[in-house]
Protein backbone atom coordinates (compact mmCIF):
# COMPACT_ATOMS: atom_id res chain seq x y z
CA UNK A 1 0.00 0.00 0.00
CA UNK A 2 3.18 2.39 -0.20
CA UNK A 3 2.67 5.40 -2.27
CA UNK A 4 4.65 7.53 -3.87
CA UNK A 5 6.64 10.01 -1.27
CA UNK A 6 6.77 7.19 1.54
CA UNK A 7 7.71 3.77 2.24
CA UNK A 8 11.17 3.20 0.97
CA UNK A 9 11.50 5.87 -1.82
CA UNK A 10 14.51 7.30 0.26
CA UNK A 11 17.81 5.29 0.71
CA UNK A 12 17.56 3.15 4.30
CA UNK A 13 20.80 4.95 5.58
CA UNK A 14 18.73 8.26 5.41
CA UNK A 15 16.69 7.18 8.28
CA UNK A 16 13.28 6.85 9.34
CA UNK A 17 12.02 10.85 9.20
CA UNK A 18 13.43 11.18 5.91
CA UNK A 19 11.75 7.80 4.49
CA UNK A 20 8.05 9.31 5.64
CA UNK A 21 8.53 13.01 6.30
CA UNK A 22 5.28 13.87 4.40
CA UNK A 23 3.72 12.52 7.49
CA UNK A 24 5.19 13.60 10.13
CA UNK A 25 5.48 16.88 11.64
CA UNK A 26 8.20 18.36 10.68
CA UNK A 27 8.91 21.61 8.53
CA UNK A 28 10.33 21.34 5.07
CA UNK A 29 13.43 23.38 5.50
CA UNK A 30 14.36 21.25 9.17
CA UNK A 31 17.50 19.32 8.54
CA UNK A 32 17.48 15.79 9.73
CA UNK A 33 19.95 14.10 12.07
CA UNK A 34 19.83 10.31 11.51
CA UNK A 35 22.07 7.52 11.81
CA UNK A 36 20.33 5.29 9.87
CA UNK A 37 17.28 4.19 11.84
CA UNK A 38 13.88 2.27 11.12
CA UNK A 39 13.72 -0.05 8.34
CA UNK A 40 14.03 -2.41 10.41
CA UNK A 41 13.18 -6.29 9.93
CA UNK A 42 9.53 -7.85 10.25
CA UNK A 43 10.34 -11.42 10.15
CA UNK A 44 7.76 -14.20 9.99
CA UNK A 45 7.72 -16.14 13.22
CA UNK A 46 7.57 -19.86 12.02
CA UNK A 47 7.85 -21.63 15.37
CA UNK A 48 5.71 -19.52 17.37
CA UNK A 49 3.18 -19.01 14.61
CA UNK A 50 2.88 -22.78 14.54
CA UNK A 51 2.28 -22.91 18.34
CA UNK A 52 -0.07 -20.25 18.64
CA UNK A 53 -1.95 -21.43 15.60
CA UNK A 54 -1.94 -17.71 14.39
CA UNK A 55 0.59 -15.75 11.57
CA UNK A 56 3.02 -14.37 13.95
CA UNK A 57 5.74 -11.22 12.88
CA UNK A 58 8.47 -10.19 15.10
CA UNK A 59 9.37 -6.15 14.25
CA UNK A 60 12.77 -6.43 15.42
CA UNK A 61 13.75 -2.65 16.44
CA UNK A 62 16.90 -4.03 18.19
CA UNK A 63 18.27 -3.58 14.81
CA UNK A 64 17.87 0.27 14.85
CA UNK A 65 21.45 1.90 15.39
CA UNK A 66 21.50 2.49 19.17
CA UNK A 67 19.82 -0.85 19.46
CA UNK A 68 16.09 0.13 20.63
CA UNK A 69 13.05 1.58 18.76
CA UNK A 70 13.76 5.15 20.65
CA UNK A 71 15.78 5.98 17.40
CA UNK A 72 13.17 6.56 15.37
CA UNK A 73 11.73 9.22 17.90
CA UNK A 74 15.00 10.80 18.78
CA UNK A 75 15.63 11.42 15.27
CA UNK A 76 12.82 14.12 14.56
CA UNK A 77 13.28 15.22 18.14
CA UNK A 78 16.76 15.93 17.96
CA UNK A 79 16.64 17.49 14.47
CA UNK A 80 13.59 19.52 15.86
CA UNK A 81 15.89 20.70 18.92
CA UNK A 82 19.02 21.17 17.08
CA UNK A 83 16.64 23.81 14.64
CA UNK A 84 15.76 25.51 17.58
CA UNK A 85 19.39 26.48 18.68
CA UNK A 86 18.76 23.80 21.71
CA UNK A 87 22.25 23.08 23.10
CA UNK A 88 21.79 20.59 25.77
CA UNK A 89 19.42 17.45 25.75
CA UNK A 90 18.50 15.88 28.99
CA UNK A 91 16.23 12.54 29.58
CA UNK A 92 15.63 10.34 32.42
CA UNK A 93 16.12 7.11 31.43
CA UNK A 94 15.68 3.05 32.04
CA UNK A 95 18.63 2.66 29.68
CA UNK A 96 17.39 2.83 25.92
CA UNK A 97 16.44 6.35 25.82
CA UNK A 98 19.68 7.51 27.49
CA UNK A 99 21.94 5.65 24.94
CA UNK A 100 19.91 6.77 22.14
CA UNK A 101 20.13 10.74 23.68
CA UNK A 102 23.90 10.34 23.95
CA UNK A 103 24.40 9.11 20.50
CA UNK A 104 21.81 11.58 18.50
CA UNK A 105 23.42 14.53 20.88
CA UNK A 106 26.63 13.15 19.28
CA UNK A 107 25.31 13.26 15.74
CA UNK A 108 24.24 16.40 15.99
CA UNK A 109 27.11 18.12 17.78
CA UNK A 110 24.98 19.09 21.23
CA UNK A 111 25.89 17.86 24.74
CA UNK A 112 23.60 15.53 26.47
CA UNK A 113 23.31 14.49 30.18
CA UNK A 114 20.73 12.02 31.66
CA UNK A 115 19.90 11.07 34.74
CA UNK A 116 18.81 7.19 35.38
CA UNK A 117 18.33 4.86 38.33
CA UNK A 118 20.99 3.62 40.31
CA UNK A 119 22.14 0.04 40.02
CA UNK A 120 18.86 -0.55 37.35
CA UNK A 121 20.37 0.27 34.08
CA UNK A 122 21.77 -2.97 31.85
CA UNK A 123 25.25 -2.70 31.43
CA UNK A 124 24.95 -2.56 27.88
CA UNK A 125 22.72 0.72 27.74
CA UNK A 126 24.90 2.52 30.31
CA UNK A 127 28.34 1.71 28.10
CA UNK A 128 26.22 3.42 25.27
CA UNK A 129 25.62 6.55 27.34
CA UNK A 130 28.92 6.89 28.88
CA UNK A 131 30.82 6.34 25.45
CA UNK A 132 28.71 8.77 23.39
CA UNK A 133 29.59 11.40 25.99
CA UNK A 134 26.82 11.97 27.85
CA UNK A 135 27.00 13.48 31.60
CA UNK A 136 25.76 10.59 33.59
CA UNK A 137 24.09 11.24 36.92
CA UNK A 138 22.68 8.09 38.91
CA UNK A 139 19.66 9.08 41.32
CA UNK A 140 19.15 7.12 44.42
CA UNK A 141 15.46 6.62 43.11
CA UNK A 142 13.30 4.72 40.41
CA UNK A 143 12.60 6.00 36.97
CA UNK A 144 9.55 7.80 37.80
CA UNK A 145 11.38 10.17 40.45
CA UNK A 146 14.16 10.52 37.85
CA UNK A 147 11.42 11.67 34.79
CA UNK A 148 9.82 14.04 38.18
CA UNK A 149 13.23 15.89 38.34
CA UNK A 150 13.84 16.00 34.81
CA UNK A 151 10.55 17.50 33.50
CA UNK A 152 11.08 20.28 36.35
CA UNK A 153 14.77 20.76 35.22
CA UNK A 154 13.55 21.66 31.79
CA UNK A 155 11.24 23.94 33.07
CA UNK A 156 14.11 25.77 34.75
CA UNK A 157 17.10 25.74 33.07
CA UNK A 158 18.19 25.51 29.49
CA UNK A 159 17.90 21.94 28.01
CA UNK A 160 15.61 20.51 26.24
CA UNK A 161 14.12 17.10 27.45
CA UNK A 162 13.60 14.60 25.17
CA UNK A 163 11.94 11.99 27.22
CA UNK A 164 8.57 10.98 25.15
CA UNK A 165 6.94 13.72 27.13
CA UNK A 166 8.50 15.86 24.03
CA UNK A 167 5.93 14.84 21.72
CA UNK A 168 8.46 15.17 18.69
CA UNK A 169 9.34 11.49 20.08
CA UNK A 170 6.05 9.89 19.73
CA UNK A 171 5.64 11.42 16.22
CA UNK A 172 9.34 10.19 15.15
CA UNK A 173 8.02 6.31 16.65
CA UNK A 174 4.50 6.58 14.74
CA UNK A 175 6.88 5.20 11.86
CA UNK A 176 7.28 1.47 13.15
CA UNK A 177 3.32 1.53 12.33
CA UNK A 178 4.36 2.90 8.96
CA UNK A 179 6.63 0.46 7.85
CA UNK A 180 4.73 -3.01 9.68
CA UNK A 181 1.72 -1.58 7.16
CA UNK A 182 3.72 -1.43 4.17
CA UNK A 183 5.41 -4.28 4.70
CA UNK A 184 2.68 -6.70 5.62
CA UNK A 185 -0.03 -4.63 2.73
CA UNK A 186 -2.24 -3.40 5.36
CA UNK A 187 -2.32 -3.63 9.46
CA UNK A 188 -2.21 -6.77 11.28
CA UNK A 189 -5.04 -7.77 13.17
CA UNK A 190 -3.05 -7.68 16.85
CA UNK A 191 -0.14 -5.89 17.99
CA UNK A 192 1.78 -7.14 21.39
CA UNK A 193 3.84 -4.17 22.74
CA UNK A 194 5.66 -4.45 26.39
CA UNK A 195 4.79 -1.18 28.33
CA UNK A 196 6.52 1.00 30.35
CA UNK A 197 6.20 4.69 30.24
CA UNK A 198 3.50 3.81 27.72
CA UNK A 199 4.60 6.07 25.17
CA UNK A 200 5.73 3.58 22.15
CA UNK A 201 1.91 1.99 22.38
CA UNK A 202 0.42 5.39 21.70
CA UNK A 203 2.56 6.08 18.78
CA UNK A 204 1.96 2.66 17.58
CA UNK A 205 -1.33 3.91 18.10
CA UNK A 206 -1.55 7.00 16.52
CA UNK A 207 0.59 5.61 13.53
CA UNK A 208 -2.34 3.25 12.56
CA UNK A 209 -5.00 5.95 12.99
CA UNK A 210 -2.87 7.98 10.59
CA UNK A 211 -2.43 5.25 7.62
CA UNK A 212 -6.57 4.28 7.81
CA UNK A 213 -7.36 7.88 7.84
CA UNK A 214 -5.11 7.82 4.73
CA UNK A 215 -6.73 4.88 3.03
CA UNK A 216 -3.25 2.85 3.67
CA UNK A 217 -4.45 0.33 5.89
CA UNK A 218 -7.84 -1.55 6.18
CA UNK A 219 -8.19 -2.04 9.93
CA UNK A 220 -6.61 -0.78 12.82
CA UNK A 221 -4.87 -3.83 15.25
CA UNK A 222 -5.93 -4.56 18.81
CA UNK A 223 -3.50 -3.60 20.95
CA UNK A 224 -2.24 -5.92 23.48
CA UNK A 225 -0.47 -3.78 26.53
CA UNK A 226 2.26 -6.10 28.15
CA UNK A 227 3.01 -4.93 31.72
CA UNK A 228 5.58 -6.93 33.93
CA UNK A 229 3.51 -8.19 37.03
CA UNK A 230 5.53 -5.97 39.33
CA UNK A 231 5.31 -3.01 37.44
CA UNK A 232 1.75 -2.99 36.10
CA UNK A 233 0.54 0.01 36.83
CA UNK A 234 -2.34 0.00 33.55
CA UNK A 235 -3.51 -3.61 34.32
CA UNK A 236 -4.04 -2.98 38.24
CA UNK A 237 -5.50 0.65 37.73
CA UNK A 238 -3.35 2.48 39.34
CA UNK A 239 0.64 3.85 40.29
CA UNK A 240 2.74 1.16 42.01
CA UNK A 241 5.12 3.37 44.27
CA UNK A 242 7.99 0.77 44.00
CA UNK A 243 8.10 -1.59 40.62
CA UNK A 244 10.33 -4.31 40.29
CA UNK A 245 10.96 -6.45 37.25
CA UNK A 246 13.80 -8.11 35.92
CA UNK A 247 13.14 -6.39 32.75
CA UNK A 248 14.63 -3.12 33.98
CA UNK A 249 13.37 -1.05 30.65
CA UNK A 250 9.57 -1.18 31.84
CA UNK A 251 10.89 -0.93 35.62
CA UNK A 252 7.79 2.12 35.82
CA UNK A 253 5.23 2.57 38.07
CA UNK A 254 3.46 5.90 36.96
CA UNK A 255 3.66 5.98 33.45
CA UNK A 256 3.47 9.55 31.57
CA UNK A 257 1.39 8.43 28.88
CA UNK A 258 -1.43 6.48 30.83
CA UNK A 259 -3.85 9.03 29.54
CA UNK A 260 -3.40 8.37 26.26
CA UNK A 261 -2.27 4.68 25.93
CA UNK A 262 -5.11 3.58 28.38
CA UNK A 263 -7.56 5.60 25.05
CA UNK A 264 -5.56 3.66 22.80
CA UNK A 265 -6.00 0.43 23.85
CA UNK A 266 -9.76 0.80 24.63
CA UNK A 267 -10.14 2.87 21.37
CA UNK A 268 -8.61 -0.62 19.53
CA UNK A 269 -10.74 -3.21 21.47
CA UNK A 270 -7.50 -4.63 23.35
CA UNK A 271 -5.91 -4.74 26.90
CA UNK A 272 -3.59 -4.46 28.75
CA UNK A 273 -1.91 -7.44 30.87
CA UNK A 274 0.57 -8.48 33.22
CA UNK A 275 3.34 -11.45 32.76
CA UNK A 276 5.73 -12.69 35.57
CA UNK A 277 9.39 -12.09 35.26
CA UNK A 278 9.62 -15.89 34.83
CA UNK A 279 7.65 -15.97 31.58
CA UNK A 280 9.46 -13.21 30.07
CA UNK A 281 12.58 -14.59 30.61
CA UNK A 282 11.46 -18.33 29.05
CA UNK A 283 9.75 -16.45 25.84
CA UNK A 284 13.38 -14.45 25.44
CA UNK A 285 15.23 -17.95 25.49
CA UNK A 286 12.48 -18.97 23.22
CA UNK A 287 13.25 -16.60 21.03
CA UNK A 288 16.53 -16.73 20.80
CA UNK A 289 16.92 -20.65 20.69
CA UNK A 290 13.80 -21.15 18.20
CA UNK A 291 13.81 -17.91 16.05
CA UNK A 292 17.30 -16.62 16.04
CA UNK A 293 16.28 -13.57 17.60
CA UNK A 294 17.71 -12.36 20.67
CA UNK A 295 15.99 -9.41 22.44
CA UNK A 296 16.25 -7.61 25.68
CA UNK A 297 13.64 -9.01 28.30
CA UNK A 298 11.37 -6.16 28.53
CA UNK A 299 11.05 -6.78 24.56
CA UNK A 300 10.25 -10.70 25.02
CA UNK A 301 7.51 -9.34 27.66
CA UNK A 302 5.44 -9.19 24.40
CA UNK A 303 5.67 -12.16 23.34
CA UNK A 304 4.62 -13.58 27.24
CA UNK A 305 1.87 -11.41 26.71
CA UNK A 306 0.61 -13.09 23.33
CA UNK A 307 1.46 -16.70 24.75
CA UNK A 308 -0.57 -16.20 27.82
CA UNK A 309 -3.36 -14.34 25.71
CA UNK A 310 -3.42 -16.81 22.52
CA UNK A 311 -4.71 -14.72 19.71
CA UNK A 312 -7.59 -16.05 17.72
CA UNK A 313 -7.14 -18.78 15.28
CA UNK A 314 -5.80 -17.63 11.91
CA UNK A 315 -5.21 -14.18 13.01
CA UNK A 316 -2.20 -11.96 11.71
CA UNK A 317 -0.29 -10.64 15.12
CA UNK A 318 2.87 -8.38 15.35
CA UNK A 319 5.07 -8.75 18.16
CA UNK A 320 7.64 -5.46 18.65
CA UNK A 321 10.76 -6.75 19.46
CA UNK A 322 11.47 -3.46 21.19
CA UNK A 323 15.80 -3.72 22.16
CA UNK A 324 18.69 -5.81 21.53
CA UNK A 325 19.37 -8.57 23.71
CA UNK A 326 23.19 -7.39 24.24
CA UNK A 327 21.96 -4.79 25.75
CA UNK A 328 22.07 -6.30 28.78
CA UNK A 329 23.97 -9.60 28.92
CA UNK A 330 23.16 -10.31 32.67
CA UNK A 331 19.59 -11.28 32.03
CA UNK A 332 21.23 -14.24 30.27
CA UNK A 333 23.78 -15.06 32.58
CA UNK A 334 22.68 -17.82 35.16
CA UNK A 335 23.95 -20.52 33.04
CA UNK A 336 25.73 -22.78 35.94
CA UNK A 337 29.71 -23.04 34.66
CA UNK A 338 29.86 -23.92 30.91
CA UNK A 339 32.42 -26.75 30.46
CA UNK A 340 36.14 -25.96 30.41
CA UNK A 341 38.67 -28.70 28.80
CA UNK A 342 41.80 -29.34 27.24
CA UNK A 343 42.14 -27.76 23.54
CA UNK A 344 42.31 -32.11 22.69
CA UNK A 345 40.47 -33.60 20.15
CA UNK A 346 39.25 -36.59 22.60
CA UNK A 347 38.55 -34.11 25.56
CA UNK A 348 36.07 -31.55 22.89
CA UNK A 349 34.79 -34.63 21.27
CA UNK A 350 33.61 -36.06 24.96
CA UNK A 351 32.07 -32.16 26.37
CA UNK A 352 30.59 -31.97 22.84
CA UNK A 353 28.73 -35.46 23.40
CA UNK A 354 30.13 -36.60 19.44
CA UNK A 355 31.39 -40.11 18.75
CA UNK A 356 34.63 -40.05 17.13
CA UNK A 357 35.06 -42.68 14.65
N1 LIG B 1 11.03 -1.89 25.62
C1 LIG B 1 12.22 -1.33 25.85
C2 LIG B 1 13.43 -2.09 25.44
C3 LIG B 1 12.33 -0.05 26.45
O1 LIG B 1 13.52 0.50 26.64
C4 LIG B 1 11.15 0.62 26.83
C5 LIG B 1 11.20 1.93 27.48
C6 LIG B 1 9.92 -0.02 26.56
C7 LIG B 1 9.91 -1.26 25.98
C8 LIG B 1 8.62 0.61 26.92
O2 LIG B 1 8.32 1.66 26.05
O3 LIG B 1 8.16 3.45 27.74
O4 LIG B 1 7.28 3.77 25.43
O5 LIG B 1 6.13 2.22 27.04
N2 LIG B 1 12.28 2.47 27.85
C9 LIG B 1 12.37 3.84 28.38
C10 LIG B 1 13.82 4.24 28.55
C11 LIG B 1 11.52 4.10 29.55
O6 LIG B 1 14.13 5.11 29.40
O7 LIG B 1 14.67 3.73 27.83
P1 LIG B 1 7.41 2.84 26.58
Amino acid sequence: MSTAGAGRATPRSAGSVAAYRSLLAIDPEVPVVTLGEGGTPLLHAKRLSARVGAEVWLKVEGANPTGSFKDRGMALAVSKARARGAGVLLCASTGNTSASAAAYAAAAGLRSAVVIPEGHVARGKLAQAVVHGARVVQVRANFDAALAVVRALGERAAVTVVNSVNPDRLEGQKTAAFEVVDELGDAPDLLCIPVGNAGNITAYWRGFRQYREAGRASLVPRLLGVQAVGAAPLVGGGPVPSPETVATAIRIGDPASAGPARDAVGASGGRFVAVTDSAILAAQRELASTEGVFCEPASAASVAGLLAYPPAAGSRVVCVLTGHGLKDPDAVAGEGPLPVVAADLGAVAEAMGVELD
